[in-house]
């Protein structure tokens, strides 16, 4: 009798676990591709949600009540040392203006500098450069004309800084700009000018 009731449960136990998995799985399935607020059923979770801070949260922990931490004092993140001033400052270690550009000229630099400007400089300074673009006919006051010996003469190093930290009444770019693609301006630049930045102490 005991052997039977036994059986009975085993059996029955099987059952039910079989149809809760098969639930599972057909409700898993239907939740997909639905819009929801929830977070999906995630069976095995693998640590993959852990608790975490997001950027420029609340933190009740820190005394400042903020998430974000400076970097400890004499420290470096790794890739931050910068020490290439002449590719990151546009300048020598005497701290003169680099004249020419730090980067090999290519056909690769030049389409991406070409790219760049016309994405960030075009609307003020115009497709060519002539300084007559959508903004300054807004009102703005003209950018000088890139083709003018002004501008022809300033150096590589003085061009890169413009585009790093702006210049009078022209706003900085340094944080649109990735370093590398603000030489690729300036190769951009020299090319539109008819100067070939190529050459070393041009
Ligand atoms: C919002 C409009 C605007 C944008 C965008 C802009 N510039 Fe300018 N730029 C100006 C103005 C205005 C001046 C003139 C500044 C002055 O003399 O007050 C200027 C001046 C310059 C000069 C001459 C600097 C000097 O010392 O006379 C250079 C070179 C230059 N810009 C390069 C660039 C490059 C490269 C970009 C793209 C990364 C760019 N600019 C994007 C408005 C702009």
């Amino acid at each position: 009798m005991r052997k039977l009731v036994n059986s009975y449960l085993t059996h029955s136990t099987v059952i039910l676990l079989s149809a809760a998995f098969i639930f599972t799985i057909f409700f898993n399935g239907c939740f997909q591709g639905t819009v929801s607020d929830k977070p999906p059923i995630h069976l095995n979770p693998n640590m993959d949600s852990q608790k975490k801070y997001k950027p420029q949260s609340l933190s009740k922990f820190f005394i400042n009540g903020s998430s974000m931490r400076m970097p400890v004092a004499g420290t470096i993140a790794r890739g931050d040392l910068r020490s290439n001033s002449e590719f990151f400052l546009g300048k020598d270690a005497a701290g003169n203006e680099l004249t020419s550009n730090p980067l090999p000229i290519n056909e690769k630099l030049l389409v991406r500098g070409a790219e760049r400007y016309n994405i960030y400089c075009s609307p003020c300074h115009n497709n060519n450069g002539d300084g007559k673009g959508l903004v300054q006919q807004k009102g703005l006051l003209p950018p000088p004309d890139f083709l003018s010996d002004k501008v022809k003469n300033f150096t590589d190093g003085y061009l890169y800084n413009v585009i790093s930290n702006g210049v009078r009444t022209m706003p900085s770019y340094r944080h649109q700009i990735l370093v590398r693609d603000r030489w690729a301006i300036v190769a951009h630049l020299r090319k539109m000018q008819g100067k070939s930045s190529a050459s070393k102490g041009e």
